[in-house]
């Protein structure tokens, strides 16, 4: 169990974008997208938006960001967030947060659409943004059966912590017999090893910052991180590691089979899986299985790393279990949106030079 390595090679999942007559995803590349989808679980859909597009998008996340009164997301980690290491927030249902949404929905209708039915709902349309200080996330999976998106809306270095994935990790009909009928334990291996290394990666930070690092810590934040009886999945809470009350990582999880079983199959979880971080350029859109494995990771970097993120379920979904994994806007809640509201929705459009430069007609 030593460091915790990443790669930040994406280019094995990278699909550069060109559009059709109709500003829409090229047939080329909706092929070439989903085939990703299905063999990766992920597709990083290079250029996705001009300059100008993402710049309305960073506006749009600005102006939530600033607002005092602005509806924050409780699931990620709720103590980054009440120490301002995390700003996780839904955006309000406004015209221009709708325009936003629907011109990447429509752009991208030839992937969507395979996954998602029309009448399916936006589970969440947010902004994700995170500072110096900020904690590791655990390597976990989202509630299944949906599609989720994260669009750079400025270039994103691996510094900043672009989203860490493990490809290759969702689950589909049959996917547990790959691997001889253990890829889902050998899944887990890997998670728990993983989780090892960030638990230790996120106490080794935050003992550095308590001795005056980088990044000071707040009063009683050390505490709060460390030995806080308060529900959190993704701080190095020692207490509730020993207590085994963090479902993403503790100490239940580290029995000596389990210890065995990380050692005889060490080398096989190193063939099998990589962590691979994402430092996506600005325009570049993300598109997952939520059943993916992932992790927002720490900001390492003095400049706030934003996304936009918008999630679509794939079917019908209970209430509990929606606000479970996504933050809905109380706009949201109050007025369901669909994947077909955003397709017919007008989209929003940067200027008609812009539109002009980015059009491309492909021959497949
Ligand atoms: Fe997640």
């Amino acid at each position: 169990m030593q460091e915790l390595k990443v790669s930040n090679d994406t280019s094995a999942f990278e699909v550069p974008v060109a559009l059709d007559e109709s500003g829409r995803l090229s047939d080329y590349c909706v092929r070439q997208a989903l085939t990703m989808m299905d063999t990766h679980g992920l597709v990083v859909l290079t250029n996705l938006l001009s300059d100008q597009e993402a710049d309305i998008g960073l506006d749009l996340m600005r102006r939530t960001i600033n607002d005092p009164d602005r509806s924050r997301s409780a699931f990620a980690s709720e103590t980054d967030n009440s120490y301002l290491r995390r700003d996780f927030c839904s955006l309000p249902s406004t015209p221009p947060v709708k325009g936003f949404a629907a011109m990447l929905c429509q752009r991208l209708e030839g992937v969507l659409s395979e996954y998602c039915g029309r009448s399916r709902p936006v589970l969440e349309v947010a902004t994700f943004t995170s500072y110096l200080g900020s904690s590791h996330q655990y390597i976990h999976r989202d509630p299944s059966g949906v599609i989720s998106m994260f669009a750079a809306v400025e270039d994103v270095s691996a510094q900043q912590g672009g989203t860490v994935f493990v490809p290759g990790t969702h689950m589909y009909g049959g996917a547990g017999n790959n691997h001889g009928g253990q890829a889902y334990a050998l899944m887990e291996l890997f998670r728990t090893r993983a989780n090892y290394r960030i638990f230790i990666h996120n106490f080794r930070k935050l003992w550095h910052m308590s001795k005056g690092g980088d990044a000071p810590l707040a009063p009683g934040e050390f505490l709060d991180r460390v030995f806080s009886t308060k529900w959190d999945q993704h701080q190095p809470n020692l207490l509730r590691f020993v207590l085994g009350k963090n479902a993403q990582f503790s100490l239940r999880m580290l029995g000596p089979r389990t210890l065995w079983k990380l050692y005889r199959q060490r080398e096989a979880l190193d063939k099998l899986f990589t962590l691979v971080q994402m430092a996506p350029r600005k325009g570049t859109v993300i598109l997952y299985r939520s059943d993916l494995l992932h992790a927002g990771p720490d900001n390492r970097s003095p400049h706030p790393r934003h996304f936009f993120g918008m999630s679509i379920a794939r079917d019908i979904i209970e209430t509990k279990y929606w606000h479970d994994g996504y933050s809905p806007h109380p706009t949201l809640t109050a007025d369901p949106i669909c994947l077909g509201d955003l397709l017919d929705a007008p989209p929003a459009s940067a200027s008609p030079k812009t539109a002009n430069h980015r059009l491309r007609t492909l021959v497949d």
